[in-house]
């Protein structure tokens, strides 16, 4: 079966993942007729562009997964919560992207490019990984090759659509007002985030992490599957409109030259070696906004710790970290021919 046989619920159409999944299935001709595009009530009989026609958007009941092959949910934790269970019940496949489901036992948790055979043992749901855990972890599994990995430090730099489309636009409209001299309104962030830099994404544990910083570990190593991998990451917010940037140090059981990293990373699908810093070429969020690949650069000897690598990179959030990732993913199903689950 092709993707394309498919009826696809989008499940958040309105919405900047959503937006995102539309132009992706676009690309890939997926006929119109075999779309529903949802979001909520207040959505209901908007339109939304879709291949030079407009989808009319209807509200994301129960019932409206009845004849529902596949639903991609991108709404919120709660909607997912509330809606999956329907979908499944009603005999789609629910491929989620917010986090209601990434740490259940029975829910695969997928990067294709890393562990794609996950797919195989769903339960009718697969979950994506967190915007900033996606990208690092293809390019620690691309380096895992080498030797085994002992230590992840990552400091992320994160984009504003990854909070959704209202921050997008709260960023535009408070640079806006700066400019202008006017009031600046704050709504997303506990702070401003035009002209500034928030070193906090979502809310803060006990422990002094962010559920955000609790995600990149728990996720990664679900994906991985290396359940002590010891990742400490710090994540901030930055007035970035697309592309989530991390900065990452690697330490390595065995010392790992930069030249056999690039030539590991270099060699995995789905990342792209950008890599010339004395002509100041390296992974931008300019650049990778609109992109598929992982961008790696300014790869070098971690001069602090003995076998360790630090390098740079850049991912589209939007794209790799959600739609794309969620669109391989029923690749994957399909490649593996386990639509249904297998029990
Ligand atoms: N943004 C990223 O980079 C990224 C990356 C990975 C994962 N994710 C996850 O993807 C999900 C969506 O994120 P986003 O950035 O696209 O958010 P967003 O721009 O705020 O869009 C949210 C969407 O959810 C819809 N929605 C809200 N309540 C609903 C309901 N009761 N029933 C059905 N639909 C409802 C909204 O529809 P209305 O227009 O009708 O309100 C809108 O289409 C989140 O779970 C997020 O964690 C996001």
């Amino acid at each position: 079966m092709q993707s394309s046989d498919l009826t696809i619920a989008i499940v958040g159409a309105t919405g900047a993942v959503g937006r995102i999944a539309l132009d992706l299935l676009e690309e890939r001709n997926h006929p119109a007729n075999k779309i529903v595009a949802m979001a909520s009530a207040r959505s209901a009989g908007k339109h939304v562009a879709y291949g030079g026609t407009d989808l009319t958007v209807i509200e994301a009941t129960p019932d409206a997964f009845n004849g529902v092959d596949v639903a991609f949910i991108s709404a919120s934790s709660a909607v997912s919560k509330q809606l999956a269970p329907e979908a499944v019940k009603r005999g789609a496949l629910v491929i989620d992207d917010g986090s209601a489901f990434r740490m259940e036992e029975s829910v695969p948790l997928v990067v294709p490019e890393v562990n794609g055979a996950d797919v195989e043992w769903h339960s009718g749901i697969i979950s994506i990984p967190n915007c900033t855990t996606t990208p690092l972890v293809m390019v620690l599994d691309a380096l895992r090759s080498i030797s085994p990995i002992t230590a992840v430090t990552v400091a992320t730099y994160q984009a504003v659509t990854g909070t959704g489309a209202a921050a997008d636009m709260e960023l535009i409209h408070q640079s806006r007002a700066m400019l202008d001299s006017d009031p600046v309104v704050v709504e997303q962030y506990p702070h401003q985030i035009a002209f500034n830099l928030l070193p906090q994404v979502d809310d803060f544990l006990p422990n002094g992490y962010t559920k955000e910083e609790e995600k990149m570990l728990n996720e990664s190593r679900k994906i991985l599957h290396e359940v002590g991998l010891p990742l400490a990451s710090t994540c901030v917010r930055v007035p970035v409109r697309v592309s989530h940037s991390e900065s990452v140090t690697i330490e390595f059981q065995d010392a790992v030259s930069p030249d056999e990293a690039r030539a590991a990373l270099s060699n995995a699908s789905g990342v792209s070696v950008v890599d010339d810093p004395q002509n100041s070429v390296y992974p931008m969020p300019l650049n990778a906004a609109g992109k598929d690949e992982v961008f790696v650069g300014r790869i070098r000897k971690d001069i602090a710790h003995e076998n360790g690598i630090s390098l740079w990179l850049s991912c589209d959030n939007l794209r790799k970290g959600a739609a794309l990732n969620a669109l391989q993913i029923l690749d994957e199903v399909l490649k593996r021919d386990c639509l249904k689950p297998s029990k």
